[in-house]
């Protein structure tokens, strides 16, 4: 049951809060003393993914309702998240990500402006650094070079740029948080990651272990890291939650834009992640080895140091092993099986 009673909390916009880091977020956010307002249109995300604050069902394109929601919540900030994230589909459909992506947020952006709300968290991605051009063990600075390898990467990049301008023109403060992989579960089980076809990694392994899905394949095994295999920062999604929270607090001057990365600064492989569902579970993870996947970067490993000064905050729930025993917490809870959460959210969008 949803909490309802907003009482004197801030009230806090969550687009796109019915999916994986929007609902984490917005259950810190309760947590925080905040009152999130869900703004979400199904198309991913999950009605019963929204168990903190109030649900309104709306389209991120659609500025009047997203104007007429802050007028009806008296809404203090915005976190961002709404948007289409799977970067194959980015390069089939690089229409779509426009549209959704960077027209969404240009009319977000509109809608604040108009209504007076000058605080913003956006939701972006180490997308926006593509490959990096740098070694294994590097870890990415936000400083840089920004070149994304998909249009998916091109429309997170075009956001920050979109939104560092309208904080230049129009005094909007505003903080990018560029997340690297999120990953793990909340705590209690009740929410978690669920994307319909999942294509990431530790769900993907949790599935093949639990005897659930086909054996996992592992996308190349001749790159230049340590194993040969991909390298990337599994962030938990309880530490991302935080960071926006953490985000929002930040003392920014009006007009002040920052970008942060949000990662561990530690680099886990794709055999070490098979280790460790294979100790979570109590047995192996079926897998084998097939080609690389287009476009897949050897490494994408944070530099943080930025966000921890920035933000205040670092990770505390993001060991492997942590991320790893709450995601098969989530994924072990029969009430929240794919089939039933697609289910229940169909009857929800057919209410
Ligand atoms: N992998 C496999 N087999 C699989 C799935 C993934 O070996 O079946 C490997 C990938 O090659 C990669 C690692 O596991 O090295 C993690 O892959 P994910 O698909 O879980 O995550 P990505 O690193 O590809 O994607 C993440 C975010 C995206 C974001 C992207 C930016 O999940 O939203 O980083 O680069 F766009």
């Amino acid at each position: 049951m949803a909490f309802m009673d907003r009482g004197s909390k801030p009230a806090v916009l969550v687009t796109g809060g019915a999916g994986y880091i929007g609902a984490h977020t917005a259950k810190a956010l309760h947590e925080g003393g905040y009152f999130p307002v869900v703004y979400d249109d199904l198309s991913s995300g999950f009605r019963e993914a929204v168990r903190w604050g109030e649900f309104v069902h709306g389209d991120i394109r659609d500025g009047r309702a997203i104007a007429e929601t802050i007028e009806a919540h008296a809404i203090k900030a915005v976190i961002h998240f709404a948007g289409l994230i799977e970067v194959g589909r980015s390069v089939v459909r690089p229409d779509l990500f426009w549209d959704v992506n960077v027209a969404g947020t240009l009319s977000l952006l509109s809608a604040l402006r108009d209504r007076g709300v000058d605080r913003l968290v956006f939701s972006s991605s180490a997308a926006v650094y593509g490959q990096g051009g740098r070694g294994p063990l590097e870890t990415i600075p936000e400083t840089a070079p920004k070149a994304p390898a998909s249009p998916y990467g091109d429309t997170k990049l075009a956001c920050e740029w979109m939104i560092g301008a309208e904080c230049r023109a129009y005094g909007l403060s505003a903080v990018a948080l560029r997340y690297f992989n999120a990953a793990g579960a909340d705590p209690s089980g009740l929410i978690g990651e669920a994307h319909e076809p999942e294509t990431h990694l530790i769900p993907l392994a949790i599935a093949a272990a639990l005897g659930r899905g086909k054996p996992l394949t592992v996308f190349g095994q001749d790159l230049d890291t340590p194993d040969g295999t991909c390298l990337r920062d599994y962030i938990h999604v309880s530490d991302l939650a935080a960071a926006h929270v953490a985000a929002l607090k930040v003392q920014l001057p009006a007009g002040g834009f920052e970008a942060a990365n949000v990662g561990t600064g530690e680099g886990r492989s794709v055999l070490e992640v098979v280790d460790a569902v294979g100790r979570a579970v109590g047995g192996p993870v079926p897998h084998g080895v097939g080609a690389r996947r287009a476009g897949d970067p050897p490494s994408l490993v944070a530099d943080p140091a930025y966000a921890q000064s920035l933000l205040g905050w670092r990770a505390r729930r993001s060991g492997l092993d942590q991320i790893v025993a709450d995601a098969l917490r989530w994924e072990s809870n029969p009430a929240y099986s794919t089939g039933a959460r697609a289910a229940a959210n169909k009857s929800a969008q057919a209410q």
